[in-house]
């Protein structure tokens, strides 16, 4: 397969590195960005440790400028974003009726402005190249709804809202672009969840256990080759059995 640049978001988190090491398992030459720089350097020191060369560029991606300045820098590094899989994400949790206008405006823009954000600086370049693959790290709770979750889950059913319309508008030009909605998965995110609750959660998954990041980062995996090309638009759920949307 040939050797592409790759873009993720939020490479330093849970299932960011596994994505990351994914697709460098898989041959490409792949970025991600920081925003604290001590720590991202300690991060690429330690997917060094691992065989993985990672390029690092600063980057907001709630922030159109700097989502902008951020992929300029990783093409300066590396050559035009071929992949880009928007994975970057926060939860802010409240339910609605104390839900606070920050609470909200911070989940919409780190999940869901930030798919505009990255996507717009390099789709053109994608078009213009004729292949292009474009994911975006949705959740379950996008397809479900969640208690105490209202802005997570407009963010993430957003995402694929504009998951398949980037996908019907790039189809012609050899671009893909699908969603994975992964389940709940042993991160810190999730492992932040009281133990209770989280024993509550896994009596509700068929597998009976949280996913692991490499089950997502395999998703993601899955609509890369060529041979995904015909591909486009899905929503492809890895939550263990959890919700069989369809
Ligand atoms: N964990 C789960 O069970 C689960 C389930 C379903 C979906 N997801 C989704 O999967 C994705 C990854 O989740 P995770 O569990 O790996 O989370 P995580 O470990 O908290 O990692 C999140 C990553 O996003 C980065 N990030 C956060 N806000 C950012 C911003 N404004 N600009 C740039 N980078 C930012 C973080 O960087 P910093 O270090 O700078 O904060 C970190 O690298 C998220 O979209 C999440 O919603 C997770």
């Amino acid at each position: 397969m040939q050797s592409r640049v790759a873009l993720v978001t939020g490479g330093t988190g849970g299932i960011g590195t596994s994505i990351v090491q994914r697709l460098a398992q898989m041959g490409h030459r792949v970025a991600t960005n920081y925003r604290d720089e001590a720590k991202g350097r300690a991060w690429q020191a330690q997917m060094k440790g691992l065989g993985i060369d990672v390029a690092l560029a600063q980057g907001d991606v709630s922030s159109p400028e700097q989502a902008e300045a951020l992929v300029r820098n990783v093409e300066s590094q590396l050559g035009p974003v071929d992949i880009l899989v928007n994975n970057a994400g926060i939860t802010r949790d409240s339910t609605f009726h104390r839900m606070t206008p920050q609470q909200w405006t911070d989940v919409i823009g780190t999940n869901l402005n930030s798919c505009f954000n990255v996507t717009r600086p390099v789709i053109e370049g994608m078009r213009e190249r004729k292949w292009g693959r474009i994911v975006q790290i949705s959740s379950i709770n996008g397809q479900k709804g969640q208690y105490g979750q209202a802005n997570y889950a407009a963010a993430k059913a957003g995402m694929h809202g504009f998951t398949i319309s980037l996908a019907q508008e790039n189809a012609k030009f050899g671009i893909t672009v699908n969603t994975v909605s992964p389940g709940y998965i042993a991160t810190d995110m999730v492992m932040a969840v009281p133990e209770d609750v989280r024993n509550k959660i896994v009596a509700q998954i068929p597998t009976g256990r949280l996913g692991n990041p490499e089950e997502i980062a395999y998703a993601v995996g899955f609509f890369i080759p060529d041979e995904a090309g015909w591909i486009t638009g899905a929503n492809l759920s890895a939550n263990g059995g959890q919700y069989m949307g369809w």
